[in-house]
């Protein structure tokens, strides 16, 4: 098992490569997690150094790191695009995990297809959807703990509140087993930053990510599931001892 210390040394290798992609004058989207942090962090210190950029951010967390980091940050509610967003995932889907994470003997290994993922462990994917979206290149770092052959970890779905009972009926319905986020330092739920609520809804190993998230996507009271489909369009995946590989999808 890996040591708590090794994963961040991974976090911080796979956001520190991530961050040396961006361009001079590039607007970026700045995803939300540990990883994102760190991504977020090393962008400060070439802002400090003379790169140019404007980036949005999907959380309070996001937004207190750019700022703590010296990055400038514009309004999502007026971006349209981004040249670049950089995100986290909870669990990324390859067909060869051990060769993808293997950045020692595998600098240069590249993916045939975006690798589908599972986000929302802060409960940010809404916003971090709506970013990936708007970016022409979507980013994810990831240490080398996340890669699944298949996806498997329970997705978290933001729920309008007043649709928790319904929409729970329907998850259930669907093959999933919701359960209510509770908040650590509040009694009762997790209320996300637009106010909703999270379940994480575990559907065991899931056969079809783009079939699930359809249908997840259809259930009334649903604001966003943390399935991203087809939205990758580069992994950088982080090892405590090697530093991190970035792996595009050809
Ligand atoms: C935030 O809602 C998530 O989508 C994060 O990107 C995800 O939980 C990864 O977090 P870490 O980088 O902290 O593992």
């Amino acid at each position: 098992m890996k040591s708590t210390d090794g994963t961040q040394a991974a976090k911080r290798a796979a956001g520190e490569q991530a961050a040396a992609t961006v361009a001079d004058g590039d607007t970026v989207g700045l995803g939300t997690g540990s990883t994102a942090a760190a991504a977020i962090r090393a962008l400060g210190d070439r802002v400090a150094e003379g790169l140019d950029v404007t980036a949005v951010v999907t959380s309070h967390q996001s937004r207190a790191v750019a700022r703590e980091a010296g990055v400038p940050l514009a309004s999502l509610a007026e971006t349209d695009r981004l040249d670049v967003a950089i995100d986290g995932a909870d669990e990324v889907a390859v067909p060869a995990p051990d060769r993808v994470a293997n950045v020692a003997a595998h600098p240069d290994v590249s993916l045939d297809a975006s690798p589908p993922l599972v986000k929302g462990g802060g409960a940010a994917h809404a916003r971090e959807k709506v970013v990936a979206a708007a970016a022409d290149r979507y980013l994810v770092v990831v240490d080398d703990t996340k890669l699944a052959t298949r996806l498997s970890h329970p997705v978290p779905v933001e729920l309008l509140p007043d649709a928790e009972a319904s929409a729970t009926r329907h998850l259930r319905d669907a093959g999933g087993d919701p359960t209510l986020r509770t908040a650590e330092r509040k009694d009762g739920p997790v209320v996300t930053d637009n106010g909703n609520l999270v379940v994480d809804c575990a559907f065991g190993e899931i056969d079809s990510p783009e079939g699930l998230a359809t249908t997840l996507a259809r259930v009334p009271g649903v604001v966003e599931h943390g399935l991203f489909v087809g939205q990758a369009d580069a992994l950088v995946v982080g090892t405590a001892e090697d530093g991190a590989a970035l792996r595009p999808v050809e």
